[in-house]
């Protein structure tokens, strides 16, 4: 099954999910692995206390942990940030950020997000290259800015940022000790980066995400210098690796409907229903994964403690138990998809994803005469599944 899973294709996975969706779950026979792909299982599961997010758990990282020295694992344990977590360490980490991400505070960044957007499809020539040209900069620029980064920062952390949204394709094969090596530099290197840019934090204080971890810190026991280490890389990278993702794959459904275009163009309710049209249908993250804290029957069979259970959210986006007619996409749907996940872990930056997808595809719409597709390629991930290139030529 982990073989299966290991060779997705990239360009197009969605065959490979159909069949798993209509094959049902899939529970291998020692109850080490399972793969759930409708919404019902999936959503159970996300919800479940009975499944844990923190790898510790998982009897395959234990294998991988066993075999690793004690300064490595030490290592690794630092660098562990609230997705990987569970309540209660988990619920205090993400209460220190979470009024920043309210849809009323996320609210306030409407005329930032519209200027920038603005601003870069003035700039971007023809053809567009929407990916380095939108999509990209669009959410790194308004999460720096969030979090306090330097905008001329993003050159330097780009490369950092990229092998470690690479490193969730663990949930589907073990990285080779190449990548381990590239990976642990760039945790190094992204570490040395905040602990600077924290430590000018403390000296001079300003109005950003970055100064209150720091002042959070200093307050007493609320959070440790690694936790407000791993929490800055989680928020930088979590607040564009994905998002890039939403909006190109939202230019390629804009692409492929002249009617799709004029609607979104005209109506931010229907740019709002794209979004999640998106979302459902060609997920950012394509699939998350949970660990049984004790022997469990799934629906597929019994799965043991430690297992790796693979939820594939991009193939719940598409059951047709929950959302009726699948493959069309309709602005008008309501029934609500797993894109962002559910349960405790629901993505902090929902409102702020949806925001910018929103404001990107309603400018693109409203801009693209008469499209046409030109280069596409996709990147090398399978779990942040998205274009690297996307090129748009016009009339
Ligand atoms: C379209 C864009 C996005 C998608 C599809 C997305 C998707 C997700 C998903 C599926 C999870 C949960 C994974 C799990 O349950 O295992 C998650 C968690 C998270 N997301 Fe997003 N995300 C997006 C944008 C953002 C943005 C803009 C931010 C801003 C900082 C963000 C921050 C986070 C954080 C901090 C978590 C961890 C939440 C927790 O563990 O409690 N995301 N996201």
């Amino acid at each position: 099954m982990d073989e299966m899973l290991g060779a997705v294709d990239v360009v197009d996975p969605y065959p490979l999910w159909q069949s798993l969706l209509e094959g049902g779950p899939l529970v291998s026979a020692d109850g080490a692995f399972a793969l759930l792909s409708s919404h019902e299982h999936c959503d159970a599961v996300l919800r479940s206390p009975q499944f844990s997010s923190d790898r510790r758990n998982s009897t395959r990282w234990q294998a991988v942990a066993a075999a690793m020295s004690d300064a490595d694992r030490a290592r690794l344990e630092r660098q562990r940030s609230f997705l990987f977590l569970d309540p209660p360490d988990h619920t205090r980490l993400r209460r220190l950020v979470s009024k920043a991400f309210t849809p009323r505070t996320v609210e306030r960044l409407v005329p930032l997000v519209e200027d920038l957007t603005a601003g870069l499809l003035d700039r971007a020539g023809d053809p567009l290259e929407v990916v380095s040209q939108l999509a990209y900069p669009l959410p790194v620029t308004v999460i720096s800015r969030m979090l306090g980064v330097p905008e001329e920062d993003h050159v330097r952390f780009a490369g950092w940022s990229e092998v470690l949204a690479k490193s969730l394709d663990d949930t589907l094969s073990a990285a080779d000790a190449a990548e381990i090596r590239l990976r642990r530099r760039a945790v190094d290197d992204f570490r040395a980066y905040f602990t600077h840019l924290c430590a000018q934090r403390r000296a001079d204080p300003r109005d950003d995400l970055l100064t209150a971890l720091v002042e959070a810190e200093d307050d007493g026991d609320r959070l440790s210098n690694d936790e407000l280490l791993s929490t800055a890389m989680l928020l930088l990278i979590a607040g564009h690796e994905t998002t890039v993702n939403l909006i190109a794959n939202g230019t390629l459904a804009l692409l492929r409907d002249e009617r799709l275009r004029d609607d979104v163009a005209a109506d931010p309710a229907c740019a709002a229903g794209l979004v999640e049209e998106v979302l459902r249908l060609d997920p950012p993250v394509q699939m998350t994964m949970r660990i049984p804290l004790e022997d469990l029957d799934l629906p597929g069979g019994r799965v043991r403690a430690g297992a790796t259970v693979v939820l594939l959210l991009a193939a719940a986006g598409r059951d047709p138990a929950q959302h009726p007619d699948p493959l069309r996409l309709d602005v008008t749907r309501t029934t609500p998809h797993l894109a962002l996940s559910a349960g405790p872990h629901y993505c902090l930056g929902a409102p702020l994803a949806r925001l910018e997808g929103r404001v990107a595809l309603s400018a693109l719409a409203q801009r693209l005469q008469q499209p046409r597709l030109g280069r596409l390629e996709y990147k090398e991930n399978r779990v942040l599944r998205g274009p690297a290139v996307l090129e748009v030529m016009t009339a």
